[in-house]
């Protein structure tokens, strides 16, 4: 039995225009969701007596065998039947003939499809949660396997002060906790039922919105009918989420670029995860960090698709929120590609400590500390600053580091200083002077490292039980 062509037209479609208005091509990824939220539905009419419930089960049956139809390849849609939502119940109506009609009773595609991305969402966010602790579990294995390791930390990209590259390591964990706790203070904005809506006012039939809600495991139901079908700030949250996530994920694919340059020589990329160039036989390219960078992009791009989309629309659907798919659907796809392989590269690259040692004796680094001491002994810091400043010019003309200095030297061109304090400029001792329970002082950044792995162990567990 075939679909009965709609009395209100005359003609056909013209071709182009079908293709054009079609979102088959890239909602057909929707089956699994829109045959769940239609078998609570026909549950759920069956139950009010809406239908009965003999052809509540003939009907959800039905379904059933479309998605397996589907899945294994048996049932290939049609592009005239628009999207996922027309292809499964011109499939039903085959399978079942003309009982398939009941099950759009009290229903509109408008709250369907919504229905279907709420569904699908929830399956996003709990996927991409554990990701992005994987990362975060990588990153953390990154500063503990490197504990002690010091390095150069950075203003204005000028050697500033040392830092133990476990700091720097977790500085980005504390930007993915924050990643971490958006996309958990968004789910609950996920799992809320839009079906009941119809259209846009609501549905004569004595349909049960929270029994479908119920169902399908979700918290509760839309308030507003008009706004349970015109709300897409779901999707514009998941976006704006990744976006703020693809620009901390961005800056660290930029620094590990730089660290891995010959310039920088901070790190090396594991074989796994540097490419070689097709011209340049001396190349390890840091390709997945590139991307990781570059990929951000597209994310920030599809979310200015969906704001735009969304900005300008009177209440309540219209066929531009069928936009809002492309866009979320390429901002999963990069984030599935993507958090594994960073979690992978971040895992296995190496630290060259030996050269960051030798770095950070030869950078000055430790200029504030000096400027402190002097403090210390009661001179103004503006004071301390300048001559300190004065010193590191005098020694940089010289060829030395502080480090490197005679008594006679230091007594001539900073007397102030004592010759004793220049072994307290080593970096080890600089960063054991911070004090403060955010600081790079090694006691402190363990403690941040032990805290972080407490947190992602009970994080784990959390993602472990079955949620309800
Ligand atoms: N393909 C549509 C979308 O993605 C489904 C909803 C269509 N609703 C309608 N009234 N034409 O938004």
């Amino acid at each position: 039995m075939a679909v009965a062509r709609n009395p209100r037209f005359q003609s056909g479609p013209d071709q182009k225009a079908q293709s054009f208005t079609a979102s088959l091509t890239f909602d057909w990824r929707l089956l699994p969701y829109d045959i769940a939220g239609s078998q609570a539905h026909v549950a759920m009419l069956g139950h009010q007596g809406v239908i009965t419930g003999e052809e509540a089960e003939i009907i959800s049956r039905g379904l059933q065998q479309v998605l397996e139809e589907a899945q294994s390849g048996v049932f290939e849609p049609r592009l005239e039947h628009e999207d996922v939502h027309m292809n499964v119940e011109a499939r039903l109506l085959e399978i079942i003939g003309p009982v398939a009609g009941k099950l759009h009773t009290g229903r509109s595609r408008n709250d369907q499809v919504a229905l279907d991305m709420h569904l699908y969402m929830r399956e996003v966010a709990q996927r991409q949660q554990l990701l992005l602790l994987d990362l975060m579990e990588a990153i953390v294995h990154q500063a503990e396997d490197n504990g002690d390791v010091i390095m150069p930390g950075y203003t204005h990209l000028q050697a500033a002060q040392p830092i133990l590259w476990a700091h720097h390591m977790m500085a980005y964990v504390a930007m993915l906790r924050r990643d971490m706790e958006r996309i958990l203070t968004w789910a609950p904005r996920v799992v809320i039922s839009p079906l009941g809506a119809g259209a846009i006012s609501g549905t004569p039939y004595p349909t049960d919105p929270n029994l479908v809600a119920q169902m399908v495991g979700f918290a509760g139901v839309y308030q507003n009918s008009m706004d349970a079908v015109a709300d897409r700030d779901f999707l514009l949250e998941y976006l704006s989420w990744a976006s703020i996530l693809m620009v901390h994920l961005s800056r660290l694919g930029e620094e590990l670029v730089l660290w891995s340059t010959q310039e920088f020589g901070f790190i090396t990329m594991a074989d796994a995860y540097s490419t070689g160039s097709s011209l340049m036989p001396q190349k390890r390219n840091p390709d997945v960090a590139e991307l990781m960078r570059g990929k951000s992009g597209r994310v920030f791009g599809n979310l200015m698709t969906l704001l735009t989309v969304m900005k300008g629309l009177p209440l309540a659907y219209h066929s531009d929120m069928q936009e809002d798919k492309e866009a979320v659907f390429d901002v999963v796809d990069t984030l599935d590609a993507l958090l594994p392989v960073a979690a992978g590269m971040m895992d296995t690259l190496s630290v060259r400590s030996d050269r960051l040692k030798q770095r950070v004796g030869h950078d000055y680094t430790a200029a504030t500390d000096l400027a402190d001491m002097l403090v210390g002994q009661g001179m103004p810091f503006r004071e301390a600053h300048h001559l300190v400043g004065l010193l590191v010019t005098r020694l940089e003309q010289d060829g030395l580091q502080f480090t490197d200095v005679t008594p006679e030297y230091l007594a001539q061109v900073a007397p102030a200083v004592p010759f004793a304090w220049m072994s307290q400029l080593e970096a080890s001792s600089v960063v054991r002077r911070r004090r403060q329970p955010m600081s790079t002082g090694p006691e402190f950044v363990h403690t941040q490292v032990d805290a972080a792995k407490g947190w992602i162990a009970q994080l784990r567990q959390l993602f472990a039980e079955p949620n309800e």
